[in-house]
């Protein structure tokens, strides 16, 4: 991964192969530039919108042969986001330039909260734009771009930042790379060696099940879903405890069929290939823990990832087959598709042993969600209204936005089985809903659900720093939100000590 360092000094002073400095639109440089970007702007070359960059070459009095401006569009639409995007072009500019190092203006006024997060975001951006998954072209690009260079006098705090950044871009990071990984070598117990790994470098309690473990626990989705399928099921237990001996935790549920070809209800050819991304939920939850682990948060949270193959096979199950779940609730298959919510529904149900302070579960669920939304945003669903609020707002802070979508009592009844307690298909209509009014009955502590499959995985460049392939999402999403957590059990510590 790139290296973040931070720099203080005079714009001119400043000696790095390429200086990128970010401008609002309608906005002048600052006076140390004008005499170099004169010419661009008076031009009308270069406008300020939003991902427009003018390149200037050996600029007026200045330590650095290049400047770039990139830019930023309206001052007053401004966000952490903005900034993400912004260094992700100038850190993917520099490396096409086959550069080692460039550096870029951290754009922010405010006080030290302010710059902090400016650093974070920037190093964020540079990070996850600077990602390409090429591990399997036999002719890659091994040119990487060296160091990036924050810009700003308090190089302290915003260094600090930038740490946090790349801890925050690593889950992100992770995550892709899992959900790059195609099926063939993305089994389950790949993933199982992955969240081993996890638990090793940062201290956490790791329970692995197998295929005769998933049968004793009870675990019956995902014993059913996984019959089939030569690559055996796994169950994964990653438990951080970064809290109060027994505190409630936090727990994280992510779906992880690592390839989805519907079972015996087989999906149509064109587009399969993308079922290897059906893990993303899982591959986000890993890629949280190590944040959790790096960022050595003061909370317990645990990890819930059931990974299996859904595939057709002599001894798959089929539609109209009946199962009791992990809770003793029992379902009537009616599609094999439907195996996403089979598998959480066990997760949700196993995660009651922890008595919860709050259970997140995301999932490639629906084609539903992603036709409702598109590819702009998760969908969000739960029963409890602080806790929605909370991932809004992580999902907002992220730039890992989350929408809410209703869960009202008719879409449970639209999933009541007619031989067994339910079904698992309400049918077309309100299909992202009927999923959640699913998994919302094997939930009895506050609770989201979030469905990204629209979210997950991109068949182009979505923007600068999110390139075609997995996005990681919602994993700094979830980062976001256990830090947010975390500083209110710090303030509840605080608060204990001196009463
Ligand atoms: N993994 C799919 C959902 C999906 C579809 C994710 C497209 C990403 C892109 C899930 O297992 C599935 O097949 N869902 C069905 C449910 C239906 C059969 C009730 C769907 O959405 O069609
Ligand atoms: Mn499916
Ligand atoms: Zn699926």
């Amino acid at each position: 991964m790139v290296r973040i360092d931070a720099t203080g000094g005079t714009l001119g002073e400043v000696s790095s192969e390429l200086l990128a400095i970010g401008l609002h639109k309608g906005e002048s440089a600052p006076q140390e530039l004008a005499g170099a970007t004169g010419p661009v702007l008076s031009n009308g070359d270069f406008s300020g919108k939003e991902g427009e960059t003018a390149l200037i070459y050996a600029p007026d009095g200045m330590a650095s042969p290049r400047l770039l401006l990139v830019g930023l569009g309206e001052r007053t639409s401004f966000t952490l986001d903005t900034l993400r995007r912004a260094s992700a072009i100038a850190a993917k500019r520099a490396r096409t330039l086959k550069l080692d190092d460039a550096a870029f203006v951290l754009p922010v006024s405010g006080g030290s909260a302010a710059r902090v997060a400016a650093a974070e975001a920037a190093a964020e951006g540079a990070a996850l734009g600077l990602y390409r998954f090429d591990r399997y072209k036999t002719n890659a690009q091994s040119r990487e771009l060296g160091t990036f260079t924050l810009v700003h006098d308090d190089e302290d705090k915003v260094a600090g930042g930038a740490g946090t950044g790349l801890k925050l871009a690593a889950a992100a990071l992770l995550a892709r790379d899992l959900a790059n990984e195609p099926s063939n070598t993305a089994t389950p117990e790949y993933l199982a060696e992955k969240a081993r790994q996890i638990a090793e470098r940062y201290g956490m309690q790791a329970t692995i099940l197998d295929r005769a473990g998933i049968e004793a626990e009870g675990l019956n989705g995902l014993a059913t879903v996984g019959r089939s399928a030569t690559n055996e099921p796994r169950f994964m237990v990653l438990e951080h405890h970064g809290g109060e001996d027994g505190a409630p935790p936090v727990v994280l549920v992510g779906k992880a069929v690592t390839f989805d070809s519907g079972g015996i209800s087989i999906k149509p050819t064109t587009g399969m290939e993308d079922m290897k991304y059906d893990m993303s939920g899982g591959a986000a939850v890993l890629g949280a823990m190590e944040a959790v682990g790096s960022l050595e948060l003061p909370i317990n949270v645990v990890a819930l990832v059931p990974a299996t193959e859904n595939l057709p096979g002599g001894n798959a199950f089929k539609p109209g087959d009946v199962l009791e779940l992990h809770s003793g609730k029992t379902v009537e298959i009616v599609t094999t598709d439907a195996e996403g919510r089979l598998i959480l529904a066990d997760a949700l149900s196993y995660a009651r042993r922890y008595e919860p302070a709050a259970v997140v579960d995301c999932a490639t669920l629906t084609g539903a969600c992603y036709v409702a939304l598109g590819d702009h945003a998760s969908g969000l669903m739960g029963n409890d209204e602080g806790l929605i609020s909370e991932i809004q707002t992580a999902g907002e802070a992220s730039g890992e936005r989350a929408w809410r979508l209703p869960l009202f009592e008719e879409y449970t009844e639209q999933i009541k089985g007619n031989t067994a307690d339910l079904k698992n298909s309400g049918g077309r209509y309100g299909g992202a809903l009927t999923a959640g009014a699913f998994l919302k009955e094997f939930t009895d502590y506050p609770w989201v659900h979030l469905d990204i499959a629209g979210t997950a995985y991109y068949g182009k460049q979505k923007n600068a720093y999110t390139p075609r392939g997995a996005s990681g999402a919602p994993a700094r999403l979830l980062v976001e939100f256990l830090r947010g957590r975390s500083r209110n059990s710090q303030v509840g510590n605080l608060i204990g000590e001196e009463a």
